[in-house]
């Protein structure tokens, strides 16, 4: 009978891989907590309606890319494609959101979006999201840009550029949607995608998004989202660069970026990287005032960005597996017991390492040791069972002391 396999599109991480994951929630952690940040864990399932309402019916990911299904009590659930709707949905419902106070959280997991899978695009992937709730200044877009960039810099990731732009507010983005929709209507839209076709009406900046190639070629002269910016949304924008100029950071401004959920408002961002392939964001956000009030929140706007813990793991060095204080091999079947509880006592006085109580050869039980580098060997074999013994080998310096098992009493 041949063995169940794992979902195309979805990985198992062994402790090689792991260990970067690990890492990268340590840095985290680390960074944001310095920004003010505290974790909160949502529900990997929602309501389906949370998505489509909050990132957006035309999107591709609302559109082709949920994981939808009814559950037994006839609700449409879907597992979360992204974290943003899920953390406003929990700060809405847990009342977290006070007006004039900004509201920080970040928070880690799965997610998962039914896209082609090829290198770097996973139909579960993992991100690390973080979300500045109630802050309508331009300096918390910047922070929130800071914050990522320290955060990218603490895992010792190299050559990343950052992209910006400003994609306009609910005042002007009405006079851009129908500079788009009369530039589309006066080009040869036929050539345009079956979506396109329909989302040159209903939702033109989607269009700009659109990966059929077709598409991406027509789009090339569209009018850019910066000449149809209003006062506020310019003045906004002019902030935001000015300071991150002056926090020197570098960056490109690229009218372009649309990205891909409904939800943003003014300040976009993406991170991206020339080193994994063919998808090249690593993280990406930007402002999303109005997307708390039409969850059925407060009118607080709101700031954030996710990064995809897959591609920056192919960017970072992997951390190295922690060295074992001791493996203790037991070469006597008599004396397995008596190996367990050493090993017991070992880790309580604050060890680590592993008790090897399998039928290999010596030799292949020091291999092993040598390969997990544990500090020291300890093997206990019928001549030390027979003398209360343990031999312990420095793997430094293969120096070997014999004691006795009481002394670690
Ligand atoms: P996003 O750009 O859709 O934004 O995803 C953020 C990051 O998740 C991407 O830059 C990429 O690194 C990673 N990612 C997305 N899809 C996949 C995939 N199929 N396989 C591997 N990695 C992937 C958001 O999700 C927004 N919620 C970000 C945000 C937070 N905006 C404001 N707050």
């Amino acid at each position: 009978m041949s063995a169940i396999q794992k979902i195309k599109g979805f990985a198992d991480l062994f402790p090689e891989d792991a260990r970067s994951f690990t890492h990268m929630e340590a840095q985290a952690r680390d960074v944001f907590s310095r920004f003010g940040f505290g974790e909160l864990r949502t529900p990997v399932l929602e309501r389906t309606e949370l998505f489509a309402k909050g990132i957006g019916e035309e999107t591709d990911v609302v559109g082709k890319e949920m994981y939808t299904f009814t559950d037994r009590g006839d609700r449409s659930l879907t597992l979360r494609p992204e974290a943003t709707a899920g953390v406003l949905r929990a700060a809405i419902e847990a009342g977290v959101i006070e007006a004039g106070r900004a509201t920080r959280l970040y928070t880690f997991g799965p997610m998962f979006r039914y896209e082609r899978p090829q290198k770097g695009r996973m139909r579960q992937f993992h991100q690390i999201n973080a979300e500045l709730l109630g802050s309508p200044e331009p300096q918390a877009d910047v922070e929130v840009i800071l914050m990522l960039e320290d955060f990218l810099s603490s895992l010792g990731i190299a050559d990343l550029a950052f992209e910006l732009n400003s994609l306009g507010c609910r005042e002007c983005r009405p006079d851009y949607r129908a500079a788009l929709t009369a530039y589309f209507e006066a080009l040869d839209h036929e050539k345009l995608c079956e979506d396109c076709r329909r989302r040159m009406h209903t939702n033109p900046l989607r269009v700009l998004d659109c990966k059929v190639p077709a598409c991406k070629a027509l789009v090339a002269d569209a009018p850019a989202i910066g000449d149809h910016l209003c006062t506020g949304c310019r003045d906004h924008f002019s902030a935001v660069l000015a300071l991150v100029d002056k926090a020197g950071l570098k960056y490109a401004l690229n009218p372009r970026l649309v990205r891909g959920l409904d939800y943003y408002q003014r300040t976009t961002f993406e991170v991206t990287s020339g080193a994994i392939g063919s998808q090249t964001a690593v993280a990406g956000g930007g402002r999303y005032d109005g997307l708390v009030q039409l969850l059925g929140g407060p009118d607080a706007p709101g700031v954030g960005f996710a990064c995809g813990m897959e591609r920056l793991a192919m960017l970072m060095e992997k951390p190295e597996a922690p060295q074992p204080d001791f493996f203790l091999a037991v070469t006597d079947p008599r004396a397995v017991d008596s190996a367990i509880l050493l090993a017991h006592k070992l880790r309580k006085r604050g060890l680590t390492g592993e008790c090897d109580y399998t039928s290999g050869s010596m030799k292949s039980r020091l291999r092993h040791a040598g390969r997990i580098k544990a500090k020291k060997c300890y093997i206990i074999g019928a001549e030390e069972f027979d003398a209360g013994q343990v031999t312990v080998k420095d793997m430094d310096d293969g120096e070997q002391t014999r004691f006795d098992l009481a002394a670690f009493d």
